[in-house]
């Protein structure tokens, strides 16, 4: 079958697999069409302000709730064990791209890398994944309650099969697949690489533009929204779901991806992150890295956000008498930066496709000495960065590593040494 998509962010949508499968004019009809069964899909609190609500109307083919009870699932050894208790150091971190060693489908392969905030029971904070999966999920999904997810291919194409219906995925593009709602993934590659951010707290919207004015950065009308897609498969079929931090299972004894009919404004959907829209300086100095912002998870403090997802995508450099990668920074908010293809700026080498940093609160971070270097003696002509697109997850919250990724041989022991020969100042005699 081909997917099909509607545009728009947040938007509301209305979607049929099979004619006549929606309701017109209510939600929850006495008898839904052909004995459906209507369901709420709630994606913030009932009486949240309407600028913020989202949710959906599923009609589907068995209710959500027809399930026994969940047990302790044992796949996915380093899927959310949970962040090192003991203190750790303000160190700046950075991993090497994980190997696709052994065999393990999307769920199975996830490995939690860093957690900012005190974890999911909180409604806060981000976590940070790598899966590397090598087979289809068949006749399985998955389902965080934990959060939204962010998924950013690296290696491979994705299939997610939605509730909602079906993103085909491609490495340059992400998924957003709002809490709650069930997914399974096939792989069209054979296998696959890439980072998964799941955002604990507000759902992710779109920044505001202030005095950018009315379009640039995401254009909503870029986002995509799988139309309505069911599958009907009975027997065997289990569902993993993330809860509190741990993972739990349960045989449905049917997909879950049985939604004939939907409509309402919490939905997947897709984004090319080349089709963003790059605002920088066209006289001197370099804005900071929030003109990068693709979406943003808002915290309770105006300004301060729970997490922003920021890209730094192929741009023109122009601007004159200035040091134009990133200049030598210490900030209240932490940073987790990851390589989707290319190079980048700051960095000369050891940062590569699938890798990943951590730079947490006031560590002192920037180009290294060989960027530092070239950067301060290139001729300011105009120059184009080609070949790019690195990715940050911005928290507030201090992002702590999990065991594994302190102990992983991907760590990186010698990370500080690209901060190391940089020449004294030199002050005038006299
Ligand atoms: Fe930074």
């Amino acid at each position: 079958m081909t997917t099909s998509y509607m545009t728009g962010f947040a938007n509301h949508f209305a979607s049929e697999a099979i004619p006549g499968a929606l309701p017109q004019g209510r939600n929850s009809p006495q008898k839904p069409a052909f004995g459906l069964y209507a369901e709420q899909l709630s994606g913030t609190a009932f009486t949240a302000p309407r600028s913020e609500n989202r949710r959906s109307w599923l009609y589907r083919l068995r209710p959500s709730a027809a399930h026994p009870a969940f047990t302790r699932y044992q796949g996915a050894p380093l899927f959310a064990p949970g962040v090192v208790k003991q203190p750790f150091a303000p160190n700046r971190l950075r991993w090497g791209p994980l190997d696709i060693d052994g065999e393990a489908d999307w769920i199975d392969s996830l490995t939690t890398m860093v957690v900012a905030g005190d974890g999911p029971t909180t409604q806060a904070g981000v976590a940070v994944h790598i899966y590397r999966a090598t087979r289809d999920m068949a006749r399985r999904a998955f389902v965080s309650g934990d959060g939204e997810l962010v998924v950013i291919p690296e290696q491979g194409r994705l299939t997610l099969f939605t509730e909602m219906g079906r993103i085909d995925l491609q490495p340059g593009e992400i998924a957003l697949i709002p809490r709650g709602v069930r997914f399974r993934v096939t792989l069209p590659d054979g296998k696959a690489r890439g980072y998964v951010a799941e955002n604990h707290g507000a759902p992710f919207r779109l920044p505001d533009l202030g005095p950018i004015g009315a379009n640039g950065l995401a254009n909503p009308r870029d986002f995509e929204t799988p139309t309505a897609w069911f599958e009907d498969v009975e027997g065997d079929f289990e569902l993993v779901q993330k809860f509190r931090g741990s993972l739990w299972t349960t045989n449905l004894g049917r997909s879950p991806l049985d939604v004939v009919a939907w409509h309402g404004n919490l939905a997947p959907c897709k984004y090319d992150l080349f089709r963003f829209n790059t605002i920088g300086s066209i006289s001197y100095d370099h804005p900071d890295p929030s003109i990068f912002t693709v979406l943003t998870s808002p915290s309770d403090v105006p300004g301060t956000a729970n997490v922003d997802f920021v890209i730094f995508p192929p741009r023109w450099l122009v601007a004159e008498d200035t040091f134009r990668p990133p200049w030598f920074h210490r900030n209240v908010m932490s940073e987790c930066m990851g390589l989707i293809t290319g190079a980048y700026d700051a960095k000369a080498e050891g940062f590569r496709p699938g890798a990943l940093s951590l730079h947490n609160q006031m560590s002192g971070h920037g180009p290294d000495v060989a960027s530092w270097k070239g950067a301060s003696e290139a001729a300011l002509k105009p120059h184009k960065i080609e070949d790019t697109m690195a990715f940050m997850v911005e928290s507030r919250w201090i992002f702590s590593p999990t065991d594994y990724a302190l102990k992983t041989s991907a760590l990186d022991e010698d990370y500080d040494q690209v901060w190391q020969g940089f020449p004294k100042a030199e002050l005038p005699r006299g």
